[in-house]
């Protein structure tokens, strides 16, 4: 069953119209991530659905009952805020506890409750401590542990981690997780930050303007996207897009970079292109489907290409090498030995099988 059923969502803040007609269901046990950039209606969704705002129009099932006009106390909720929002003059074990005494759970029920929360998020050593004697990462679990006491249906998470450094947030992406594996509750998580979103999600949901860009598994986002906007979205760093033409010759399909190379799509990328006018297109590339040509044997549908290298970003185990096709600049991901420096001329084999082709005028992916 559907835990959380949305449709036809409408919500405006005066003039700004934030959310444009949303859809979602999200099954029992899922855990969804909104994402999106800033201001592309994440909170104004998940706000929506907590009961902090009002819907303009549509409906907002949670577990199979329609709480439009139900007050977030009776929503079956728990959410946890992006400033922990934890009071400052209670104790770790009181700000826990607040929710369950505010709903006059006895005594010893919260005792236990609280203190199971502190084990899973291994605060019990803090519990009589004040917020402000508390790092950031601690605050964090506590904000959690308040959430997580509720046993409620639908626990909502608005940028936790955003004002965490690097090295705990992704402590503490994978904490929540494990969370996630261990309560088996559905959750819903915004972040504006793909690479949490792809780590993270059962299902990602890409918000663009208000609207669902697209939803899936976030592999499926990744290697299906359905429009140059989630190709250009998810990934880092970020697919190649180059201005090109789609051309039909004797030898097959292929791809013109205008002042670079003519680079043939493999026969059955070639037959679903079958009866398309040739004409301008975008040629997608992914960084990590250019390699070196001589680094292993070549995947069908590679297209050997000399480049000469004109910046090269070390990571580690990978490069970044950046060259030209045509007069774009294209980053490929080669590992770290592959190139050495700017100006070294490299054989690459660019993987026409995986590359995406999106049609200029709408913006679609071509399937
Ligand atoms: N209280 C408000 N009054 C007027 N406009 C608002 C209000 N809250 C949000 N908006 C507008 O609604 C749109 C969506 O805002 P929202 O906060 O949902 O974005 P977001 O995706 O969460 O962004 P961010 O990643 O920056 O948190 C924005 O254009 C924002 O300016
Ligand atoms: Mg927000």
């Amino acid at each position: 069953m559907a835990d959380l059923r949305i449709s036809g969502l409408h919500k405006y803040y005066g003039s700004v119209h934030a959310v444009r007609g949303v859809d979602l269901e999200i099954p029992a046990g899922e855990f969804a991530v909104l994402v999106g950039q800033s201001g592309c209606g994440k909170s104004t969704l998940l706000r929506t659905i907590a009961g902090l705002e009002d819907a303009d129009a549509g409906t907002i099932e949670i577990g199979g009952h329609v709480v439009n006009d139900q007050p977030p106390r009776n929503r079956d909720i728990a959410m946890v805020f992006q400033n922990y929002a934890l009071y400052p003059y209670m104790t770790v074990y009181d700000n826990i506890a607040f929710g369950l005494r505010a709903r006059k759970t006895p005594a010893a029920e919260i005792d236990a409750k609280v203190k199971e929360a502190a084990r899973t998020l291994a605060i019990a050593h803090l519990l009589e401590r004040l917020p402000r004697q508390l790092s950031g990462g601690q605050l964090q679990r506590v904000a959690i542990g308040r959430a997580i006491v509720r046993n409620a249906r639908l626990y909502l998470f608005d940028e936790p981690l955003s004002n965490l450094d690097a090295q705990l947030r992704d402590e503490m992406r994978g904490e929540i997780k494990r969370l996630h594996q261990e309560l088996g509750k559905t959750m819903i998580y915004v972040t504006h930050d793909q690479i949490e979103a792809m780590t993270m999600a059962d299902r990602i949901v890409l918000l663009r303007d208000g609207r669902i860009e697209q939803q899936g598994a976030p592999l499926e986002l990744y290697e299906r996207p359905a429009t140059r906007y989630v190709a250009g979205f998810l990934g880092s760093p970020p697919m190649n897009f180059i201005d090109a033409e789609l051309a039909f010759a004797d030898s097959g399909a292929q791809v013109r970079v205008p002042g670079g190379p003519v680079l043939g799509l493999p026969a059955a990328r070639a037959q679903r292109l079958a009866g398309r006018r040739p004409g301008p297109v975008v040629l997608g590339l992914r960084p990590e489907h250019i390699a070196r040509a001589d680094a292993s044997a070549l995947r069908p549908g590679a297209v050997r290409h000399v480049a000469t290298i004109e910046l090269v970003l070390p990571t580690g185990a990978r490069s970044y090498a950046t060259f030209r096709l045509g007069a774009a600049a294209v980053v490929a991901e080669l590992h770290a030995h592959d190139v050495s420096h700017p100006g070294e001329q490299v054989e690459l084999a660019i993987d026409m099988d995986r590359a995406v082709l999106i049609d200029p005028d709408t913006e679609q992916v071509i399937p």
